[in-house]
């Protein structure tokens, strides 16, 4: 459900009376969802420790982190220390199984995201999950099919935290209030370029303090290389840019910058799953993932728009300028908007609306009233904390984020399949080449499964 037609709960309730200055309402943090709790405090796992997982670090302190697990043990120490009580892993299987948990925040890489996020939710856990929440196509649909299953018990946060930055929301309300018109194409970019040559070779054996087994977990077999970590030797600092372009642990500025910037335009379009792909882009590397790509995504008409075509472009792919005096370039990931009385662009926390000439005198298009703005989200954390304890209720759950993050993935799958791609969302197959079907999913070594029961019996 999209935040404008979310019903004021109370922590809205609180800010907006803060905000105005109405009062200094201060209610227990226990009375806020009735959460039974001793102290409303979450049982929580932080799995993939370091790295991405500092900038959780406070949000955790409020809470029980009673579980950390992670494959490098200076990453385990460091994290340990700020959470003294918690029982350490290295295996996210052994982790899951820990019997007090209530939720998993996880900042692994992403090769592990569908896995853990699929046998969290089965093991009745909630989840945040960072970005991307999935590698494929057929990973996404599970994830999501299983929050779906869920959803009644289960809350769910995929970690695209710049979502709740009112920008998102004032861009949604100027696409919905027609201020550019009738909604035809939306376009996508992010400049990021991280070209990889190949997989590493071997580099001898890992360290000791680094399971490199498990870091590789459901992945295929590679030999140990510093070159996958930043600053191996020195205490590294979120090594995400060393491995998301590789095919096995990544996909690219896909699921990297890709999460964030896509987000800022689906959360306006209120899409499903497209019905045509096609993408084109750097020659195809067996290893890595194309630095320059575009891809095209044909969605049908909804009950407020008609039919649009959503593009994306990454690594020097670029759209049009509306104007020549608008340089493009120099938004850095952004979103384009064309409608039929005119653009909106937007980054993530700014946004230029440009009429066409004389026809679009604006005076169509009525800003909503203060009323119906929609109510900010505040921080994004907290907020699937609070949806833990009791609201359900998150800005980026694996419904909504789990059809964009397919979508995504669809665009490297026509990308690969070199050709136009008919889609059909409902049964999550492409109807007019039976052999693209297979780039839909990828393997997993032996062991490994995105079947949480099979994943128990290797335990
Ligand atoms: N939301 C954002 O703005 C944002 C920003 C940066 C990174 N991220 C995401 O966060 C995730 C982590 O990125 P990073 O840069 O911290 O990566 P990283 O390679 O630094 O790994 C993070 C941590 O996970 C640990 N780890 C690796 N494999 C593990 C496994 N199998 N089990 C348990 N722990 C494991 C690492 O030792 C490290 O402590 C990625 O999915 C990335 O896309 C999101």
């Amino acid at each position: 459900m999209h935040p404008e037609k979310r019903p004021l709960h109370r922590r809205h309730f609180l800010q907006a009376t803060l905000a105005t200055g109405a009062g200094l309402l201060i209610l227990p943090r226990t009375s806020l969802f009735g959460a039974a709790r001793p102290g409303n405090k979450l049982n929580l796992a932080l799995i993939g420790a370091a790295g991405r997982a500092r900038a959780h670090y406070l949000g955790l302190a409020s809470e029980n982190v009673v579980a950390i697990c992670d494959v490098d043990e200076n990453n385990l120490a460091e994290a340990r220390a700020k959470f003294p009580a918690a029982k350490t892993y290295a295996d996210w299987r052994k982790c899951l199984e820990q019997k007090d948990l209530e939720a998993v925040l996880c900042c692994t890489p992403d090769h592990h995201h569908a896995l853990i996020a699929i046998a969290a939710m089965n093991r009745g856990l909630h989840v945040y999950m960072e970005k991307p929440i999935a590698l494929t196509v057929e990973e996404a649909r599970l994830v999501r099919a299983t929050y779906l299953k869920n959803k009644t018990k289960l809350a769910t946060q995929a970690g695209t935290q710049r979502h709740a930055n009112p920008n998102f929301a004032r861009v949604r309300e100027i696409i919905r209030d027609g201020a550019i018109g009738e909604l035809r194409n939306v376009f996508v970019w992010g400049n990021r370029q991280l070209p990889k040559p190949g997989y590493y070779p071997s580099a001898g054996p890992a360290p000791a303090f680094l399971n490199w087994d498990l870091w590789l977990g459901p992945s295929r077999e590679h030999p140990f290389n510093p070159g996958y970590f930043e600053n191996f030797k020195k205490k590294p600092n979120g090594n995400c840019l060393q491995w998301n372009m590789f095919w096995d642990f990544g996909c690219g500025q896909v699921g990297d910058m890709g999460a964030h910037t896509m987000d800022l335009a689906w959360n306006a379009i209120d899409a499903g799953l497209p019905t045509a792909i096609e993408a084109r882009g750097d020659p195809f590397n067996p290893d890595v993932t194309p630095v320059k790509m575009e891809a095209h995504f044909d969605h049908p008409a909804n009950s407020w728009r008609p039919a649009i075509r959503v593009s994306w472009y990454q690594g020097g792919a670029m759209p049009a300028s509306p104007k020549p005096f608008i340089d493009l370039n120099k938004i850095d990931h952004g979103v384009m908007f064309k409608g039929t009385k005119g653009h909106l662009v937007a980054d993530f926390a700014s946004r230029l609306l440009l009429p066409f000439g004389d026809t679009a005198d604006l005076t169509y298009y009525k800003p909503r009233a203060q009323e119906p703005v929609t109510p900010p989200i505040g921080d994004f954390q907290q907020e699937w904390f609070n949806a833990c304890k009791g609201s359900l209720k998150t800005c980026c759950n694996f419904d909504y984020n789990g059809t964009m993050t397919e979508q995504m993935a669809l665009g490297l799958v026509a990308y690969r399949a070199g050709k136009k791609l008919d889609y059909d969302g409902a049964t999550g197959r492409i109807t007019n080449d039976s052999a693209a079907n297979a780039l839909l999913r990828r393997e997993y070594r032996a062991g490994w499964s995105l079947n949480a029961a099979n994943l128990a019996a290797n335990l």
